[in-house]
């Protein structure tokens, strides 16, 4: 019930897309290995909502977020690689400032937890089931 699934087969290293799953955008983000790297490198005392990227991500490079700023609800900014991606290269939340690093996790501005994870799975290597 209520579960979507998406086909990642197209969604090119650097790219995302964006799925609606209850109501709420999904973004589902093809993680590019310096992107990888960079998320991996941050010590948890970074952080304010400390994560690290492993349990963040169920399979790399995929990352797999809602797509919901924490701080009063915008949809941030970053999914096409045109769009200002803020000072840590994953989304920038145009509403207050807020910005999120490669693993979605909060990193400046007023947001105080990282972009949420959903529910998935991977039901092969192309397709994912949110929820
Ligand atoms: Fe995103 Fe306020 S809603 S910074």
């Amino acid at each position: 019930l209520a579960s979507t699934d998406v086909d990642i087969t197209h969604v090119a290293e650097g790219q995302a897309v964006t799925v609606m799953w209850r109501g709420k955008p999904v973004f589902v983000r093809h993680r590019t290995a310096k992107e990888i790297e960079e998320a991996k490198a941050v010590p948890l005392s970074e952080l304010r909502d400390p994560q690290t990227d492993q349990a963040r991500v169920t399979r790399e490079p995929w990352l797999i977020v809602v797509g919901v700023c924490t701080h009063l609800g915008c949809v941030p900014l970053g999914q096409k690689s045109t769009d200002p991606r803020g000072d840590y290269g994953g989304w920038f939340c145009p509403c207050h400032g807020s910005h999120y690093d490669t693993a979605g996790r909060i990193r400046r501005g007023p947001a105080p937890l990282n972009l949420a994870v959903p529910e998935y799975e991977f039901r092969s290597d192309t397709q994912v089931r949110i929820g």
